[in-house]
C-alpha cells in the first residue's frame, strides 16, 4: 500500500452506476488541481453481473451534462485490490460486507464511502438503477460532496509523511 502514489478503488454492486460515476468525479478532480495530480483511481463491482460493460447509459448522461466523461468498463473486485490500493470505499454497507467477505485478516484501508460526508447525507449511496432519473443526480450530488474530502486526506497523510 502506497502513500507516495496512493490510490482510491471505489466499488458498488455492478461497477455500472456508482463507482464509475465516483471514478469520473474523481479524475475530474484530481485533473483540476496540481496538488491531487499523481491520485489513481479506479472502480470495481462485488458482483460480476455487467464484467466488461459501459456505464449504465443513465449514468453516463447524467454525469455529461456536469462534465464527466464516464470511459470506465465494468470488472469485479479482485482481493489483490486488499494490498494494492491505498483505500478502499464502497458505496453502501451491502458493499462493505462483501468486501469484508473477501479479506483474510483486517482490511483498515477499506471504508465506507459516507465516513467521508457530513450527517446531512445517508450512510448509503444509494442504488439508483432500479429508480428514476433523479436517483442519478442524487448520487451525483452525494460523490460531488464526498471525493474532495477524500483527496485531502489522502493527500494530508502524503504531505504528513513527507514530513515524519
Ligand atoms: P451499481 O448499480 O451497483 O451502482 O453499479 C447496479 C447496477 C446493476 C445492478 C444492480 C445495481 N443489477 O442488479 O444488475
Amino acid at each position: 500500500m502506497s502513500i507516495e502514489c496512493p490510490s482510491v478503488q471505489f466499488v458498488c454492486l455492478g461497477n455500472i452506476c456508482r463507482s464509475p460515476a465516483a471514478q469520473g468525479v474523481m479524475e475530474s478532480l484530481i485533473a483540476s488541481n496540481p496538488r491531487w495530480q499523481g491520485v489513481s483511481v479506479d472502480s470495481a463491482g462485488t458482483a460480476g453481473y455487467h464484467i466488461g460493460r459501459a456505464a449504465d447509459s443513465r449514468m453516463i448522461a447524467a454525469a455529461k451534462l456536469r462534465g464527466y466523461d464516464l470511459q470506465s468498463r465494468a470488472k469485479q473486485f479482485e482481493r489483490g485490490f486488499f494490498r494494492s490500493r491505498t483505500l478502499i470505499l464502497a458505496m453502501d454497507r451491502e458493499n462493505y460486507r462483501d468486501i469484508m467477505l473477501l479479506a483474510t485478516g483486517s482490511a483498515p484501508n477499506v471504508r465506507l464511502f459516507s465516513d467521508f460526508l457530513d450527517e446531512s447525507w445517508p450512510r448509503d449511496v444509494p442504488d439508483p438503477y432500479y429508480g428514476e432519473n433523479d436517483g442519478f443526480e442524487y448520487v451525483l450530488d452525494m460523490l460531488e460532496a464526498g471525493c474532495p474530502k477524500i483527496l485531502e486526506e489522502i493527500i494530508g497523510k502524503k504531505d504528513s509523511s513527507r514530513l515524519a
